[in-house]
């Protein structure tokens, strides 16, 4: 029977690759861990890059999940009936076993069949890559498709710039694909009308990735040892085709947030479009928010990395939210709605609710001081503007004084018909700051954390570090984020206020300790429940029971974790800890490094 509820959609999914021999596991952090390429996990893939480079995945080679995913390359676009920075994705993995001759027939009956979603078949159409220099015509995938009785001209050979999928940062796996759309009733645009243009008649659902390369730093498309499927479908997109909905906004998942909206609003959705715009945005940007708080490695708003990321839509929520004459204290008051809505797929949001509200707070009210004075500030310098060009210290004084995200600023902005001197503003930012965007910046330049043996070695110092705050400072310690580049380790955890001398030089001697025993690191495959049992920390989001791997170090520390680690902690030869900072509120920050190693 067709789901018609977002929860039916995900069972659904994961039975139905269940009953196919795939593992259901749990949807990962929407923090990477140790991928300095991007900011949140975009895909359902990206948790999985290391076994899908060739890694032994505790749970087997044939994986499922619904993972949380957050995209904010669009959050402008939001308001509109499909844009969403936050989006759930249900995906089905192989790991060097099945390939296109069971996946394309599987898509096609998981697409049409009555027993699952049930769609008609002359609604739908595919795309298949058409070849380049790299990787030949995907012939096979559309005879695929053929024998399962697609017609022809629903089959399109598309270039790489619309049927190749990944990586998902610089670097790593990727491949060609093969994509699954719903034609809409939008008539063709013209003649060459197809999946690749954007006139709305093709809407995608479903992608099957075939993943046969890895590329490399220097641009190359390595082939991979084995080859993976890799497949990824929109929840809220789906359900909202199901459903037979205008828009996403219009789904079940909608219903109770939009709700909320209303009732502290007194407004009604569609009564314009204005109105309709600004509930969407409310809506989008407090779920996106409450994901970012309410995950086990959240960390507050701040202006820098995920956490200028989460700033900005909790700003640009409260700008909405005060036209729509929301009351103060709205954001917790619609996050409420959220937690309780999602609470059984993603326990998580339950333990961490109450730093999501106590932050949603914090920062609604330190944006609402300003945000008026912030508006006729804006008003004033827009008034006596000669020409269309905001300039950069007008900008940068709209960001100092009022809080007031550069972004933000832009949109204020457009809607005037105006722009902004973004270049002006950057070079007044580094003047003015010294604590700049470099953090972020670097993020997004830096190559996809690769599993090296520096990689290896610094992730071992994490453990070892964590290990030791925890025995200096208290077992409230928690992780919160870790990223590794190849110079140095960053480590975030639970703590409320700055460590004193005494503190770090105490936990950088256990590290170093641990590190002059030259214990053996050991890991095996366990539950979740065993681990626990054994004392092990770290983070476990686990529900279904998995497998998963314990790292053991000697004495010293005991960590669920996907690893690699180095094989003896001598590797390490020594560890300092160059930094301890606040990352925000109730989160603090240690930089440090390790000693080369003597043969490299
Ligand atoms: N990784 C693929 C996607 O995100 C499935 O579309």
């Amino acid at each position: 029977m067709k789901p018609m509820t977002s929860a039916e959609l995900r069972s659904m999914f994961l039975k139905f690759f269940q009953d196919k021999g795939h593992a259901v596991i749990s949807s990962a952090s929407l923090i990477p861990e140790n991928d300095p390429t991007v900011l949140f996990t975009t895909a359902g893939m990206h948790p999985l890059v290391p076994y899908l480079l060739g890694a032994k995945h505790p749970a087997g080679t044939r994986l499922t999940d619904v993972q949380k995913c957050v995209r904010t390359g669009d959050i402008d676009d939001v308001g509109d009936f499909s844009h969403l920075t936050f989006f759930e994705m249900l995906g089905n993995w192989s790991l060097g076993d099945y390939f296109k001759k069971e996946m394309i027939p599987w898509s096609w009956e998981f697409l049409t069949s009555p027993e699952y979603l049930g769609l008609p078949k002359e609604r739908l159409a595919f795309s298949v890559f058409a070849g380049d220099e790299n990787c030949p015509r995907d012939e096979e995938s559309a005879r695929l498709w053929r024998d399962c009785g697609v017609a022809e001209d629903r089959i399109f050979f598309l270039p790489k710039e619309n049927n190749w999928w990944g990586p998902a940062g610089l670097t790593g796996p990727c491949g060609p694909d093969s994509e699954m759309f719903i034609i809409t009733d939008k008539a063709p645009c013209g003649p060459d009308c197809s999946p690749a243009c954007s006139c709305g008649r093709y809407l995608e659902i479903w992608n099957d990735v075939f993943m046969q390369y890895n590329k490399t730093q220097d641009g190359a498309f390595e082939p991979l040892a084995k080859k993976n499927v890799d497949t990824g479908m929109g929840l809220e997109r789906t359900i909202c085709v199901l459903t037979g909905k205008k828009s996403v906004y219009e789904t079940d998942l909608f219903e109770n947030i939009l709700g909320k909206i209303a009732e502290l609003s007194g407004k009604t959705y569609g009564e314009s479009d204005t109105v309709t715009k600004a509930f969407r945005i409310v809506a989008d940007h407090l779920r996106t928010a409450t994901f970012i708080l309410g995950d086990d490695r959240g960390m507050g708003p701040s202006n820098v990395g995920q956490g200028y990321v989460l700033r900005r839509l909790i700003r640009r929520a409260v700008r909405y939210g005060m036209e729509l004459g929301l009351p103060e204290g709205f954001t917790g008051e619609i996050a409420k709605v959220i937690v309780e809505q999602y609470k059984t797929v993603y326990p998580e949001l339950t333990r961490n609710a109450a730093f999501v509200l106590e932050q949603l707070a914090l920062e609604e009210n330190r944006f609402d001081k300003t945000l008026r004075q912030g508006n006729h500030e804006f008003e004033k310098i827009a008034a006596r503007l000669e020409g269309t060009v905001i300039d950069g210290e007008s900008a940068f004084h709209l960001y100092d004084t009022y809080g007031f995200p550069v972004e933000m600023t832009l949109e204020l902005a457009s809607e005037k018909g105006l722009t902004v001197d973004r270049e002006g503003y950057e070079a007044c930012f580094r003047r003015h700051q010294e604590n700049s965007h470099a953090g972020a910046d670097a993020v997004f330049k830096g190559g996809l954390a690769d599993h090296s043996e520096q990689t290896a070695r610094l992730h071992t110092a994490t453990h070892l570090l964590h290990a030791a705050l925890r025995k200096v400072l208290g077992p409230e310690v928690a992780q919160k984020g870790s990223n590794i580049t190849a110079e140095r380790l960053r480590f975030d955890f639970s703590f409320g206020r700055k460590m004193t001398r005494e503190e770090i030089a105490e936990v950088e001697k256990l590290v170093n300790e641990s590190i002059a025993a030259a214990v053996p690191i050991s890991h095996v495959e366990t539950t979740v429940a065993e681990a626990k049992a054994l004392g092990a920390i770290g983070l476990f989001e686990s529900k279904y029971g998995e497998k998963v791997k314990m790292y053991t170090m000697g004495d010293f520390s005991r960590e669920i974790c996907g690893g690699p680690h180095a094989e003896n902690t001598a590797e390490l030869v020594s560890f300092t800890i160059q930094k301890e900072e606040s990352s925000s509120s109730g989160v603090r920050r240690i930089k440090a490094v390790i000693g080369a190693k003597a043969d490299s």
